[in-house]
């Protein structure tokens, strides 16, 4: 997608994605992302985070995060939402939102590099690769897989027949999360379940859960 297909859904509040309530997929498979050795705190990289509850809920569980947004409005919401006042610096390649254990990235998530994220124990992908048309996302999983030194991840995706309804969110079924990813992750895929309702009330969809580990590091 265009960057301004985003920014004119953010511009119009056209946000069906945002669940605010946050997903339960995540509190469920959680132990998947947060370090089991309790001595390190956890940092989870959110990219296309919009202003998902889900980095309150990780906050919350004592994780540091790091998201990447295109639109600046979804991020300045986040900070509202979150009821905390932002520091906001400016870099060449875009803003910076940031506050305690929270730093977010404004803009686009392929001008990110290893340095500018800095370590990041975990990846959590809630509708981004979802969110990316076929033809970018091969681009994505090896840029994210490179940024992030192939942190683990868990991925919500979903899967429903193309044919029916475009994206996004496209439908993203466990042979093309293989094929994007297992030349550097263990794929295991977690569950499948039933979208109750269909995606957008159009078509029948499944949610899947993955979880990524890192053939090596
Ligand atoms: C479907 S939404 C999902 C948001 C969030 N993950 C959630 O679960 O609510 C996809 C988000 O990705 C952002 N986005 C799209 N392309 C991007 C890019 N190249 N870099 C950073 N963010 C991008 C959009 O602005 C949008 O907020």
């Amino acid at each position: 997608m265009e960057h301004s297909f985003w920014h004119s859904k953010w511009q119009k509040n056209e946000i069906g994605f945002h669940e605010p309530k946050g997903n339960a997929l995540l509190v469920k498979y959680a132990e998947k992302l947060l370090e089991p050795d309790t001595s390190k705190i956890p940092r989870i990289f959110v990219p296309l985070c919009g202003k998902t509850r889900d980095i309150s809920w990780l906050l919350s569980q004592g994780a540091e995060v790091v998201g990447a947004e295109l639109s600046e409005l979804a991020i300045e919401q986040l900070f509202e939402e979150l009821g905390v006042s932002p520091n906001i610096t400016t870099t060449p390649k875009g803003k910076i939102y940031s506050k305690d254990t929270l730093t977010v990235f404004v803009g686009d998530i392929f001008k990110l590099n290893s340095q500018d994220i800095g370590d990041v124990s975990a990846i959590y992908d809630r509708a981004a690769l979802v969110a990316l048309p076929d033809t970018l996302r091969a681009q994505y999983a090896s840029h994210l897989a490179q940024i992030t030194n192939n942190a683990t991840q868990l991925i919500i995706s979903f899967e429903y027949d193309q044919s029916i309804m475009a994206g996004p969110p496209f439908s993203v079924n466990e042979r093309m999360v293989d094929t994007l990813y297992a030349d550097k992750y263990h794929v295991t895929r977690l569950e499948r379940s039933e979208l109750i309702g269909g995606l957008k009330g159009k078509v029948d969809a499944d949610n899947l859960v993955f979880h990524l580990v890192a053939k090596q590091k």
